[in-house]
């Protein structure tokens, strides 16, 4: 059974919109939908937090709290799920621990980026019970303001330590709950004039629904594909929505590897990984915001095949291997190869990714950095991954790859052949350091200039070596 209804619970009300406009986002329609302005727009394409609002999921019989960016996710992405915007905080005129925080610090100036800070704390006051600097600075790093400065912001996030944990959302979680519970497991097909969206609850409907529109866009997180509508100003007329699909929302550790499957957001993953490869979740942690990785995928990462993905550098490296299917055929094949030329992949019309598999790699050594301009939120200028096995000083296995060097995110084989047997001695460091030159031909663009990410794609490697010799080592577990 399909439906043309889109479902959520808002202030304790479940809220029905027939066949929304797939391609409305969140933001407008709080506010001229609802009316309800507290929720700004700065960029509209993630990167500036003043739309944050937060989304409620059932998590067995709790809810997760994600903060968002509203300006990026369009409105039928809500079904099944609560929407809290800034004006639901306040309780019978009272200001909420949050709120109270933010004025007594002086949090605020001008005001702009105020509800967003506000609901990214909200998150973090509902999921954590204690709120330490890292988790403070985590939670706000998808926020932008302008003119407070982030202390007082800090101090006003530190002294909710002291603060009940007791409020609304606490005492009405029952009834959240219920609500959540009655309108969960729905398969959404929605026609409004000339656009389609369906979101699909398992595999098989989204093979058929493939199928039948094979010439349908899939969307995981949107945090990609949405900026065609926000940015580019144009219609996506037939959307396929992957996230509904809570059987893809997987992350299981096998013999050999690691399998992650396709609508796993970032963030889960992030969590997870740390065990296995600390670099890959060091990684991570700088990509996006705390917003964006609540949604985003590696799927999605994947697919878009962007030179600077972040984490295509590393799965390279890592060996993996991508499960692709269509309503038929289940293929596997390595990420080594699956870029074929700028945003180009192997992936063909009425194919999907299905899961990512990571493999374990007992003997090697896995290392990775992201050099941008900001720390937090910001895109690669360039990002190395290196993967090696070094026995007795000579270099048994050794895979390097980089992304920002070229149209897409590549192996450095020239560089890795003249290492590969090779002493681990400065003078063969030197000879590969040359040799990024024949791997590479990086562009300039707003990001770096050529030469600079020719520089620095050199040093990484050069530190690489020198954090091996120094002896700090990250190693594999299996
Ligand atoms: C503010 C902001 C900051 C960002 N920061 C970073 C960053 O630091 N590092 C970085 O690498 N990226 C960054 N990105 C880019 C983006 O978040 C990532 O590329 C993300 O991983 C995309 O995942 P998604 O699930 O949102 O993909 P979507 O936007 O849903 O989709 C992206 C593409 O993949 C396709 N697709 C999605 N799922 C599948 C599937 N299962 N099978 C086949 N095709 C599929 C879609 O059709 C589309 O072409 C940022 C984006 C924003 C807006
Ligand atoms: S308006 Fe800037 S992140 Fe949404
Ligand atoms: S208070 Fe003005 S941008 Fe933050």
């Amino acid at each position: 059974m399909t439906s043309s209804i889109v479902k959520f619970i808002y202030k304790n009300k479940i809220v029905e919109i027939n066949n929304p406009d797939p391609n409305e986002t969140i933001l407008n329609y709080v506010r001229t939908k609802l009316k309800k302005t507290g929720t700004k727009e700065g960029c509209a394409e993630g990167g500036c937090g003043a739309c944050t609002v937060v989304i409620g999921e059932l998590k067995k019989n709790s809810i997760n709290y994600k903060a968002i960016n509203s300006c990026i996710a369009f409105v039928p992405s809500l079904e099944g799920k609560q929407l809290i915007i800034v004006e639901d905080l306040i309780s019978k005129g009272e200001q909420h621990p949050v709120q109270k925080a933010m004025v007594n610090y002086h949090g605020s100036q001008c005001g702009f980026c105020t509800p967003g800070f506000v609901m990214s704390l909200f998150a973090m006051y509902k999921n954590y019970s204690s709120y330490k600097e890292e988790i403070i600075k985590d939670s706000i790093q998808g926020n932008l303001c302008r003119c407070t400065g982030y202390k007082p912001i800090i101090d006003a996030a530190k002294s909710l330590n002291k603060e009940s944990k007791v409020d609304d959302f606490n005492r009405n979680k029952k009834i959240t709950i219920n609500l959540l519970n009655k309108i969960k497991h729905r398969n959404i097909s929605i026609i409004s004039g000339n656009k389609k969206y369906f979101a699909p609850k398992t595999v098989r409907e989204l093979q058929n629904i493939l199928k039948q529109n094979p010439n349908s866009k899939l969307i995981s997180g949107g945090t990609d594909v949405s900026l065609i509508v926000t940015k580019e100003r144009k219609d996506l007329n037939s959307l396929i929505y992957m996230n509904s699909i809570s059987e893809l929302n997987y992350i299981k550790k096998k013999n050999n590897f690691i399998e992650v499957g396709a609508s796993t957001p970032l963030i889960n993953f992030e969590n997870f990984i740390t065990k296995y490869f600390s670099d890959f979740s060091k990684i991570i942690k700088r990509y996006g915001s705390v917003q964006i990785r609540n949604i985003c995928t590696i799927a999605g990462n994947i697919a878009t095949a962007s030179p600077i993905g972040d984490t295509l550098p590393l799965l390279l490296v890592l060996n993996s291997q991508i499960v692709i299917k269509d309503k038929n055929k289940t293929e596997i094949l390595p990420l080594n190869g699956f870029f074929i030329s700028y945003r180009k992949t192997k992936l063909k019309k009425g194919q999907f990714i299905h899961s990512i598999r990571i493999p374990f790699l007992k003997k090697d050594i896995f290392k990775a950095y992201k050099i941008s301009k900001r720390i937090d939120d910001d895109i690669s200028s360039v990002c190395a991954s290196f993967c090696i096995e070094i026995n007795n000083n000579k270099i048994k296995k050794i895979r390097i790859a980089y992304g920002g060097m070229s149209s897409i995110p590549k192996r450095a084989f020239k560089c890795e052949k003249i290492l590969l047997n090779s002493f681990l001695s400065n003078q063969n460091i030197d000879k590969a350091k040359k040799l990024l030159e024949k791997d590479f031909k990086p562009i300039t663009d707003a990001r770096a200039s050529n030469k600079y990410r020719m520089e620095v794609a050199k040093n990484l490697l050069e530190k690489f070596f020198l954090e091996i010799k120094q002896n700090k080592l990250i190693r594999l577990n299996a």
